[in-house]
C-alpha cells in the first residue's frame, strides 16, 4: 500500500483524507491518505523524510502552497504561472509540483452546466484562491472583473490577463459590471466560520436573474452570501464542488490513472454531505 498525505498547519480539519480514501476504496486503488501536521520550519525535514517513505505524493494547504516552490525538482507550467502548488508527486526521489485548484474550479463550474467561454465574471478577492479562479476563468475564455478591498491587489491580479481582466470597485451596488455578470465568485475569506462577514449584501440585488453565485467557502454550507442569493432566486454553487474536483485531479496525478468523475462524484458528495 502506498501512502499519500495532506500537509499543512493547521491541517487536521482537512476533508482531503475523506475524499481520497473514499475514491481509493471505490476504485480499488491501493493507497492510504492521511493528514500530516507540518510546521513551517519542519518543511525541509519533512521533504527529506518523505522521499525515503513508500509515499506517492502529497497535497499542500496553508502555508505551503507557495513555500514549496523552491524545493521542487519540476513545476507544471500552470502551477508556475500561479506561483502555487497544491499537489506534489514523488517519483524516484524527485518532487513534481502541480496545481489542481485552478482546473478543479473550472471542472466544478462545467459540471454545474456553466461554460465560462464568453461569459462575464465578477470576482471578489485578489488573494491566492482568487488568483487560481481568475486564471482558470481567463484560460477558459471568460472576462473577469476583480473587486478587492485593497484595490492595488486587484490591479496587480488583472495584469496577468490585461485583455480579459479588469479591476472594479469593491462590491458596490452601482457598479455596472454587476448588472451584466453571468457569474459572481466570492474568493475572499468573508463568510467563513471565524472570519469576518460582508458589511451588507445589497450588491446581490444588482445581479441579473440568470447570474450564478459561487462561494469557495464550504464552512459553513451554505454561506450567508449563498443563502441570500438563493432567497433572491439566484442559482448558487458552494465550496464543496471545487474541493471535490481538485481532489479528483490530484488523485489522477498521484496514481497516473484517469478517474471518470461519474464513477466517484455521488460517493464524494455523500461523503462531504455536499449541499452546494
Ligand atoms: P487565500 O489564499 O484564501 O486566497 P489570502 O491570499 O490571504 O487567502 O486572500 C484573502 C482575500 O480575502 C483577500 O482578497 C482579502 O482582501 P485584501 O487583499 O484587501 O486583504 C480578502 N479579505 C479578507 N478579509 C477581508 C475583509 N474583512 N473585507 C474584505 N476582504 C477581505
Amino acid at each position: 500500500m502506498k501512502q499519500l498525505y495532506v500537509i499543512g498547519d493547521p491541517v487536521t480539519h482537512s476533508k482531503s483524507p475523506l475524499l481520497h480514501n473514499t475514491m481509493c476504496a471505490l476504485l480499488g486503488l491501493d493507497y492510504e491518505y492521511a493528514c500530516r501536521t507540518v510546521k513551517r520550519e519542519e518543511l525541509a525535514g519533512f521533504l527529506t523524510a518523505v522521499k525515503g517513505e513508500n509515499c506517492a505524493g502529497f497535497n499542500a494547504t496553508m502555508p505551503f502552497k507557495e513555500l514549496l516552490l523552491p524545493y521542487l525538482d519540476a513545476l507544471d507550467p500552470l502551477a508556475s504561472r500561479l506561483g502555487a502548488v497544491n499537489t506534489v508527486c514523488i517519483k524516484d526521489g524527485k518532487l513534481y509540483g502541480y496545481n489542481t485548484d485552478c482546473p478543479g474550479y473550472i471542472a466544478a463550474l462545467r459540471r454545474r452546466g456553466f461554460d465560462p467561454k464568453g461569459k462575464r465574471a465578477v470576482l471578489l478577492g485578489a488573494g491566492g484562491a482568487a488568483k487560481a479562479v481568475a486564471v482558470g476563468l481567463c484560460e477558459a475564455g471568460a472576462e473577469v472583473f476583480v473587486a478587492n478591498r485593497t484595490s492595488d491587489k486587484a490591479k496587480a491580479l488583472t495584469a496577468l490577463f490585461p485583455h480579459q481582466m479588469y479591476p472594479m470597485a469593491w462590491p458596490d451596488l452601482h457598479a455596472p459590471e454587476l448588472a451584466r455578470a453571468d457569474l459572481l465568485v466570492n474568493a475572499t475569506s468573508l463568510g467563513m466560520v471565524g472570519q469576518g462577514q460582508f458589511g451588507d449584501f445589497a450588491f446581490l440585488q444588482a445581479l441579473p436573474p440568470a447570474c450564478l453565485v459561487s462561494d469557495l467557502i464550504y464552512h459553513p454550507t451554505p454561506t450567508e452570501l449563498l443563502r441570500r442569493a438563493a432567497a433572491q432566486g439566484l442559482a448558487t454553487m458552494g465550496g464543496f464542488p471545487l474541493l471535490i474536483h481538485q481532489a479528483i485531479l490530484a488523485l489522477e496525478y498521484f496514481t497516473g490513472q484517469t478517474i471518470p468523475p461519474d464513477a466517484v462524484l455521488p460517493a464524494l458528495e455523500r461523503a462531504v454531505g455536499a449541499q452546494g
